[in-house]
Formats: C-alpha cells, structure tokens, sequence
C-alpha cells in the first residue's frame, strides 16, 4: 500500500495505491483559481498553500493510514518552497509511522500515468502483459516541458526530444495572455478553436527539420503577437476562433511531426500520451490517427491524470521499485530524467 503526495507545482494532492486494487482513493486541492489573477503560479503563495491544504488532506486519509507500507512524494522538478511541503510531510509522517520512503521524478511520473487505466482495469492482466507494452515511446506535454521519452524493456527512461526554450502548455498559455485570455489559457484556446478555421493565419512550425527532434516553441508565441501586432482589437475579436484554431494547429502540428519522426527512426510496442495537454482533444484524436497508421496501442492518462497529482506519483513508484524482475521492471539503470 503506498501513500502518495504531490506538491510540485500549484496543486496539493494525496493518493492511496493498492496494487492488486489501484488507485483506492485520490484527493486534490487546486490553488488555480487563486493564481490566475496573477497570470501565472506565485511560488511562495503557492508553498503557503499547500502548507495548510496538505494536513486537511492527510486528515481525511486516517483511516488508511495504519494500512501504508511505504510514503511516496514527488522528489522534483518543481517549485522548491512547493516541493519542501511535499516532502515535509512525507517525512513527518515516516517519522511518525517508521514506513519508508520513497522520491519520485515528476517527469517520470508522467510518463507511467498513461499506463493507471490499464492496470485498473486488471491488475493481473497488467503485471502479465505489460513487457508486451514495451519499448513505449511517451509524449509528455505539459505546462512546464514538452518531452519525448522511450520507457525501455530494462525500466530505464530516456529522453529522445525536448524543447529548447518554451513548453507546448507555456505556448499555450503564453498565446493565450496575448489573445486577453485568463491564465491557464490552453483550454479556452481548444473551445475557441473548434469554431475557427486552422488555415487562416500562418503560423511557423520550428525546428521543421525531420532529423532534428528538438521542440521549439518560443517564435510561435513572437509570430502570434506580431500578428496581432497589424490587427484592429475588432479584427481579433471577430478572428479569435480562427486565431485559436491556427495557433493550436501549429503546436499540435510540431508535436505530431516530432513522434512520426521518431518513429520512422526507432521501434516500439506502444505510445503514450500524458501531461497537461493531453487533455487537448485534437491532439489526442492526431496522435489516436498515427498509432493507427503505424498500428500501435495509444495509451492515453485519464483527464484526471493528465494534469498535476498524486495518482501518477503511487503508480511510479510502484511500477519503478516494487513490480517483479520477470517482468522486466527494474529500477532504471541509466536515470537519464533527474533532477537535484
Ligand atoms: O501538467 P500541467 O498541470 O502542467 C504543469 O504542471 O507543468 O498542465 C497544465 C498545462 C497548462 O499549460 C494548460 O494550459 C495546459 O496544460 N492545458 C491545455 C489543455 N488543458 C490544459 N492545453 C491545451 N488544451 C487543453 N485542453
């Protein structure tokens, strides 16, 4: 049974992990609402809330307390003041109890939480056949990176492309600011972009390079504010869908272009898409089209796994320390994710 916290970032959240079960229980509390006036997460308001979130939700998991056998929290990257909150109660609570602890990569994370559903459906079934699963190439697309990463038969993750300035949910974000929308904006670019037209504006695909997998996405952001730049607030107003629908193609567009890239290149046994993004349905119906066409399994998190919590974290460490050798799920020998 592994008790799970997560404070990385702007939610507080805990989660209690059964293998044979799942996920028996998660909670959240999101402080977005109180970040939004300010355009962006205030890390030290951010810490101070988590500081009174996190024992309110510790008080509603006490009576699964006394059945935890390890405490797993999100040991970076994140927001340090944020992360320290996390991992305060982590340690309080071994202290308290004599139960181990375990860290866990946020990224990494990321990357086992398209496989929750999976296991929830049929733990048995899981631990049989998830080596069939692998290689798994996962797309990770979230507000604070963008990430291409091969989860290999030996547990070890490797980072096959990332971004080199913005993240795909910063552009989304970001674009957003500019457009007058409220932070985070890349939900409110989806709705607006299902009424618009994706090939009215031109918008620059970095990187367009097939061999090269990097992701770039800070010119989209400087190319959308010099056209907003020759434009009436009239004028992107009336446009606005088909401002929204452009911008998000060209995002959408460098992140399918990046995996069908990899995959001409590299073999897997599955893709996976998590992160904040994934919630985005157009990405998820094109990356749906290219594991068709390569006729691969696409396993995509739940919406309630996509974003930040605590889920993710006691699904990691279980599939990283506890799932038997024979399935080929041994801690990672190369940590090519890791953070300080
Ligand atoms: O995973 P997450 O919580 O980010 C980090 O903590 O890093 O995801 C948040 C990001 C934000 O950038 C948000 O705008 C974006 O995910 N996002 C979306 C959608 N829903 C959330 N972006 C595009 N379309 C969506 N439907």
């Amino acid at each position: 049974m592994i008790l799970a916290i997560e404070s990385s970032c702007d939610e507080s959240a805990l989660a209690f992990f059964e293998p044979k079960a799942g996920l028996r229980r998660e909670l959240i509390s999101s402080q977005a609402a109180t970040h939004e006036r300010f355009g962006g997460v205030v890390p030290d308001l951010a810490s101070r809330m988590h500081l009174s979130a996190l024992p309110l939700l510790l008080e509603d998991f006490r009576d699964e307390l006394a059945q935890v056998n390890q405490i797993a929290v999100t040991r970076g990257p994140g927001l340090l003041p944020c992360l320290s909150m996390g991992i305060s109660l982590a340690r309080a609570i071994a202290l308290a109890t004599g139960k181990p602890i375990v860290g866990v990569n946020h990224l990494r994370a990321h990357v086992h939480s398209a496989f929750i559903e999976l296991h929830a459906q049929d733990p048995h079934h899981f631990l049989a056949h998830r080596k069939n699963l692998l290689p798994h190439l996962g797309l990770v697309v979230s507000g604070g990176n963008t990430l291409c990463v091969k989860l290999d038969k030996d547990g070890s993750l490797t980072v096959l492309a990332r971004t080199v300035d913005d993240a795909a949910g910063e552009a989304f974000d970001k674009g957003a600011k500019l457009l007058g929308l409220p932070y985070p904006g890349g939900a409110l670019i989806e709705k607006y972009a299902q009424n618009g037209q994706a090939h009215s504006f031109h918008f620059p695909r970095a990187v367009p390079d097939h061999t090269d997998w990097r992701f770039s996405f800070s010119g989209l952001k400087t190319a959308l504010r010099y056209q907003l730049e020759k434009m009436a607030d009239t004028e992107v107003q009336q446009a606005l869908p088909d401002i929204c629908a452009s911008y998000q193609e060209a995002i959408l567009g460098q992140l399918l272009a990046k995996v069908e890239a990899i995959l001409k290149v590299e073999k897997f046994a599955s893709i996976g898409l998590s992160g904040g993004v994934a919630n985005n349905l157009s990405l998820r119906q094109k990356l749906k089209e290219c594991a068709q066409s390569n006729r691969l399994p696409l396993l995509i998190a739940k919406p309630q796994h996509c974003g930040d919590n605590a889920g993710m974290i006691a699904f990691a460490a279980w599939a990283e320390h506890h799932l038997p050798p024979q399935q080929n799920i041994t801690p990672a020998p190369q940590l090519t994710i890791d953070c300080p």
